[in-house]
């Protein structure tokens, strides 16, 4: 069976190292909220296409640091707020919430086939919140692009210095090549192991869940903290803005992936289309969405700005 979306009466405290905080990152849930299906976005709503984020242009940094802004003071009690959007992703991963019927087994939604569509739809819920803030309809996030030269530094929009890596720039293609093409033929190799209902977490992730995605949040912690928070470690990772960026860039791959593999989305296995989770939606709705509702990106009215790929031909 699959993974069912979690009964929100039932969270618990994360299971962190003892060098961490103390932090309850379970949801604001009043018993008795109503769950909601998740419904497309109408067809008639904008495109909301989403930078590079080395490319943007003043007028889109101003907007998009008006939408975080403003999206930080809000209450934190309000599901929409920043704290409890990056608390969000560490009951997903750090062991807050019980497989539903399973009280021994935790729901993990890395290091298994779950991974690309949870962080899609978590970007997704994230953007439309933000860019309801402005009222902005077509506001998108901006996506770091790290994998063509221009992008393989932490982009300047998340830190006032950066420093050139172009020794590193020709490795860094031909692990793209590996990581996209020669070692990515199989889904299983590129999405990650089968995780269903009753099933210990963690059966193994995908290439690019380990490379880049996890070199990636390490290398973007902060080496001074005990467990490189914020990027280096599951809880504290989303409290960074750049996280969003990082996993437009892994969600755009997963399109890219997809045109490569002559449009297959995935799995056909019912387990995996109808995994489910739960988030808030912009209008502060608790919103139960399946794997099947987020495997067409045009009909949840999103795409990438055409940056090219320049790894595609990068054969070691
Ligand atoms: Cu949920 Cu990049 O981790």
């Amino acid at each position: 069976a699959p993974i069912q979306a979690p009964d929100l009466r039932n969270c618990h405290p994360p299971d962190l190292p003892d060098t961490a905080p103390d932090v309850n990152c379970c949801p604001t849930y009043r018993p008795g909220t109503a769950i909601v299906d998740f419904r497309a976005p109408p067809a008639s709503s904008p495109v909301r296409v989403r930078p590079a984020a080395h490319l943007v242009d003043k007028e889109y940094l101003a907007k998009y640091e008006k939408a975080v802004a403003l999206m930080k003071g809000l209450p934190d009690d309000d599901p929409r707020s920043f704290a409890q959007q990056w608390h969000v992703h560490c009951a997903y991963c750090d062991g807050a919430y019980d497989q539903v019927g399973f009280p021994d087994l935790e729901i993990q939604i890395h290091n298994c086939w779950l991974f690309f569509p949870w962080h899609r739809l978590y970007l997704y819920f994230h953007e439309r919140i933000l860019g309801k803030l402005i009222g902005d309809d077509t506001f998108a996030l901006p996506f770091w692009n790290w994998d063509a030269p221009g992008g393989m530094a932490l982009p300047a929009i998340y830190a006032s210095e950066s420093s050139p890596l172009d020794q590193q720039i020709d490795e860094n293609l031909k692990i793209m090549y590996r990581q996209m093409i020669s070692g990515a033929k199989k889904k299983e190799l590129f999405l990650g192991q089968p995780y269903r209902q009753g099933d210990q977490p963690d059966p193994g992730a995908g290439v690019i869940e380990n490379v880049p995605h996890g070199t990636v949040h390490v290398w973007t912690g902060d080496p001074r903290q005990p467990n490189l928070e914020d990027m280096g470690y599951f809880y504290s990772a989303a409290r960074d803005p750049v996280f969003f960026a990082h996993h437009g860039n892994i969600d755009r791959l997963w399109r890219v992936w997809n045109g490569l593999r002559r449009g297959s989305t995935g799995f056909t296995d019912p387990d995996w289309l109808d995994a489910s989770f739960l988030f808030y939606d912009e209008e502060a709705r608790l919103v139960r969405a399946r794997v099947r509702d987020c495997l067409d990106t045009a009909a949840l009215r999103y795409a990438y700005q055409d940056v090219g790929l320049p790894w595609l031909n990068a054969k070691p």
